[in-house]
């Protein structure tokens, strides 16, 4: 990865402003953080192409030779099932002039570059070259996809950049036993929903992190959430936030039996909000420093049952009015970053621990990143 210069990231990234203090006294992220490029650059090489990243569900892929691609850090990836059902990623850049992969029609097992056809095994070695002959020092075996590597977990994968990351199960640990008997594993996609947003990927992320913004932001919701029972916990690399739905609420927003809902949110861009029967994933990835791609995949237990309730698309109407809500004060609050006006606030002790949660992580990247320049 082409490195920033290390006086600019020394400029960027002031001591003073990656000082982790306990919540009750520690300030907000710096404003420049949101609003100045060059933090974008940092963040991929800091955070995107360091920790773990959500590809998609087992379902999504899950015949032979169905793939799906993402972008990480700027870098193409492609993520694969085989032959042998495994699941296994690439950049997703072919090593003749940079041009795209797909599976080659009628085979489940080659991959073929959509420029000008060479062609690579599942092991990401280069088999075919067309029209090649008379080329000198060319040795095929300098020229296989670079390998991304990629882990399951309870039926969803992940991928890193990183050679040498975190074990994904410290990242993870104590999710799988807290929402039992819900397995993510049991769930089967249904769709895919994206919107490209005004704002910074880091507001879009504060912004999921509370529920201080319910009362206002999400009136409707708001009457149908026990907002003084809603619990925020952090671990180390996630948080979760918790919210009974109202016991005098005839009507919950998901009609969900036993009112149990659970958001994790995990470093630095995975939102799993579950429920029982019913699973929807978020990916958000920065699109440039001021605008972001959040991209919603919905997967249920029994899909089919799901659609004949009718349960599909009223989350999905439900999912779209919250979001609409949630773009509108998200890009509100890009233009007030952006302004002359603000540099760093505060946070509510009750109501903002994982948005300072999520924020010290930032710092912890930004620092460990300083230390290795
Ligand atoms: S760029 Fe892939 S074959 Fe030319
Ligand atoms: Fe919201």
């Amino acid at each position: 990865m082409r490195s920033i210069r290390s006086e600019l990231v020394s400029r960027l990234l002031m001591e003073n402003d990656l000082q982790i203090q306990p919540i009750e006294r520690a300030e907000t992220l710096p404003s420049a953080y949101y609003t100045d490029p060059d933090y974008l650059k940092i963040e991929n090489e800091a955070i995107f192409s360091k920790e773990w990243q959500l590809a998609c569900h087992e379902s999504q892929i899950p015949n032979a030779g169905d793939s799906i691609c993402r972008t990480i850090a700027n870098n193409p990836v492609i993520i694969l099932r085989t032959n042998e059902m495994e699941i296994v990623s690439f950049y997703n850049v072919c090593k003749h002039r940079g041009g795209p992969m797909s599976i080659k029609k009628g085979t489940t097992s080659v991959l073929q570059c959509q420029y000008h056809g060479w062609t690579y095994l599942m092991d990401g070695s280069l088999r075919g070259v067309p029209q090649f002959d008379r080329v000198e020092l060319f040795d095929k075996k300098d020229f296989g996809l670079r390998p991304v590597q990629t882990k399951r977990w309870e039926g969803l994968v992940f991928i890193t950049l990183n050679e040498n990351p975190k074990p994904l199960n410290t990242v993870v640990k104590g999710i799988s036993e807290r929402i039992s008997p819900i397995r993510l594993s049991d769930m089967e996609y249904h769709i895919t929903t994206a919107d490209l947003i005004e704002c910074n990927w880091k507001v879009y992320v504060d912004n999921y992190l509370e529920g201080y913004h319910i009362p206002i932001v999400h009136p409707e919701l708001a009457t149908l959430l026990d907002y003084k029972n809603y619990v925020t916990e952090t671990d180390d690399f996630y948080s979760l936030q918790y919210s009974p739905f109202s016991s005098n609420s005839a009507d919950n927003p998901y009609n969900v039996e036993d009112g149990c809902a659970y958001y994790y949110f995990i470093y630095p861009n995975i939102m799993l909000n579950i429920m029982p029967g019913r699973l929807q994933t978020n990916i958000v990835e920065p699109a440039g420093h001021d605008k972001c791609r959040v991209i919603f995949d919905f997967f249920y237990t029994n899909r089919r049952q799901a659609a004949e309730k009718g349960t599909t698309e009223s989350d999905l109407i439900v999912s779209a009015d919250i979001q609409r809500e949630d773009i509108d004060i998200c890009e509100a609050v890009q233009l007030g970053l952006r302004s002359d006006v603000y540099d760093k606030g505060r946070f509510s002790v009750k109501r903002e621990m994982g948005v300072w949660h999520f924020q010290k992580l930032v710092k912890q990247s930004f620092s460990a990143y300083l230390k290795h320049l």
